[in-house]
């Protein structure tokens, strides 16, 4: 073991309980399954447990059961389940993963489910101790212990027994150190000592934690490793998830720092496990960037910012955008108040300015949409240019239809491109225009009714009014009175 957490000898096996109710949750979705940053508390355990290389990860399931293996079989198909079908308690359940087992020799791991801020050096400390005892505790001191098993020291400073809560005497009470619930064990010790197992507690239950009294009965060394109190948190109730989200993103966000991402306010600033980004780029304040989002170097995000599944290239700059599933392309600008949904992708040096809305929209390079506009299932060539408040008309009531836009092509303000439209390369469209049939490279496409100016109306419908003694006032109206029509 070293402080990098290289790993030193894999463990034979890595057992993760979460086959408890999660009742204080108060959620039809099992506990293990609730996320934080991103990632189910489940797969926090397996993700830090992962560098461990164990040759064999085994969850024990039973609550919300079909969920829990559904979940596994997707994110962890490495990973095997067995069914605890009653909780009888977690040295039941530690049994039942041993049955599995039954091949397996040398040190075994034990985890809980529901501790999202476990390292990859805990698992080491606790698994390093075993070289010289036969079971590590890992702990961690509490100011306010309540609730967790207590570790009983012997006078050399090892571990004599773990006494629950509901067990303990007043005196045991006020002991500080606790029980994270995750130990290393010798698998032969750990099978002959849970044959041992009685249920004479308040619980009624098998205790895991009897284990270890039960080791040091047979004459064998039993030690602790400490870890500080943040990183056992366990998650039970959604207090605990929320407070367990918040140290996990201000680690997230150091850990990106120190990477070479700049950050303005990193406490508002949140970023999933999920998600990837580059030295040199610059989160400003209130940004989201979750799922598999990736972010390449140079490129500027924020303020006010939620990308999800997004990609932003290198030296892109986004602001006040929420974007799902988009690529924006290198050097490419998007915002303020931008909607970018799934199959949006922007070419370099591309374009989606203020108020405007795309899905299933490819832009070419150089391409922009700068104002105002909706942009749906779209191909626009390189170097066009949509105006204002143009509108793809993509959805007929029934079905969605595909327009391409050709390269260079100058779409005029307030267009409405009804699908499916090809509009050729370099055409142009006059503003205002509804355009329902395709548009040959190089013409101008007028799709308007012409306009007349009926000469005098305000004065003879709105005599009197402010515009009209604003008319009469103008000189350019005295000359315009020998005129009958324009
Ligand atoms: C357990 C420990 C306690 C420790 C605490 C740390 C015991 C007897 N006590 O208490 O010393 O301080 O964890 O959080 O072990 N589980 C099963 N099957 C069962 C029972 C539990 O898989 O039959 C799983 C749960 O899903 C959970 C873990 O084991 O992931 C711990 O169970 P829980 O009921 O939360 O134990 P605690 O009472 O918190
Ligand atoms: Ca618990």
């Amino acid at each position: 073991m070293n402080k990098t957490g290289a790993p030193s000898t894999p463990p034979a096996a890595v057992i993760v309980l979460a086959a408890g109710a999660g009742t204080r949750m108060k959620s039809t979705k099992p506990k293990v399954l609730h996320e934080v940053v991103g990632m189910a508390l489940i797969d926090h355990v397996l993700h830090a447990a992962a560098p461990l290389s164990s040759r064999n990860t085994l969850v024990v399931v039973g609550h919300g059961k079909e969920q829990v293996v559904e979940h596994l079989t997707q994110v962890h198909p490495q990973v095997a389940t067995v069914v605890q079908e009653q909780q009888n308690g977690t040295g039941h359940a530690a049994s039942i993963a041993l049955q599995l087992l039954a091949h397996v020799s040398g040190p075994v791991l034990v985890l809980a489910g529901d501790t999202p801020l476990l390292t990859t050096t805990d698992m080491q400390r606790t698994l390093a101790g075993l070289a010289d005892n036969a079971a590590v505790v890992l702990t961690a001191h509490l100011s306010q212990p309540a609730g967790y098993g207590r570790i009983v020291r012997s006078a050399t400073g090892g571990v004599d027994a773990i006494v629950e809560d509901r067990d303990a005497t007043d005196a045991q009470r006020e002991i500080t150190e606790v029980n994270s619930g995750v130990y290393a064990f010798d698998a032969e010790l750990l099978r002959s000592a849970l044959a041992n197992l009685k249920t004479d507690n308040s619980q009624g239950e098998q205790y895991l934690t009897d284990v270890l009294s039960i080791l040091r009965s047979q004459g064998h060394s039993v030690a602790a490793a400490v870890t500080s109190e943040e990183n056992i948190l366990g998650v039970n109730d959604r207090r605990q998830l929320a407070e367990a989200g918040a140290i996990l993103r201000t680690r997230i966000c150091d850990e990106w720092m120190l990477a070479g991402v700049s950050m303005v306010d990193p406490k508002t600033v949140w970023i999933d496990r999920t998600a990837e980004l580059a030295p040199d780029v610059t989160l400003l304040p209130n940004v989201a960037i979750t799922g598999k989002s990736v972010i390449r170097g140079g490129a500027v995000i924020g303020p006010d910012c939620s990308l999800h599944d997004t990609i932003a290239d290198h030296r892109a700059t986004v602001t006040r955008t929420t974007s799902i599933g988009a690529i924006i392309g290198e050097g490419a600008t998007v915002g303020p108040y931008t909607y970018l949904r799934p199959g949006t992708v922007l070419g370099s040096g591309a374009k989606a300015g203020g108020f405007v809305e795309m899905k299933n929209a490819k832009l070419g390079t150089n391409a922009k949409v700068p104002h105002l506009s909706y942009v749906g299932d779209a191909t626009i060539g390189e170097g066009t240019n949509i105006g204002a408040a143009t509108v793809f008309v993509n959805y007929d009531g029934q079905e969605k239809h595909h327009t391409t836009v050709g390269n260079q092509v100058r779409i005029g303000s307030d267009t409405m491109l009804v699908a499916p439209l090809v509009i050729g390369d370099g055409a142009y469209t006059a503003a205002g225009s509804v355009i329902t049939q395709d548009v040959p490279a190089g013409a101008m496409a007028v799709g308007r009714a012409r306009q007349s100016n009926i000469l005098d109306w305000v004065l003879r419908r709105r005599p009197g009014s402010d515009s009209a003694k604003a008319a009469l006032a103008d000189s350019s109206h005295k000359n315009n009175k020998s005129n009958k029509k324009t």
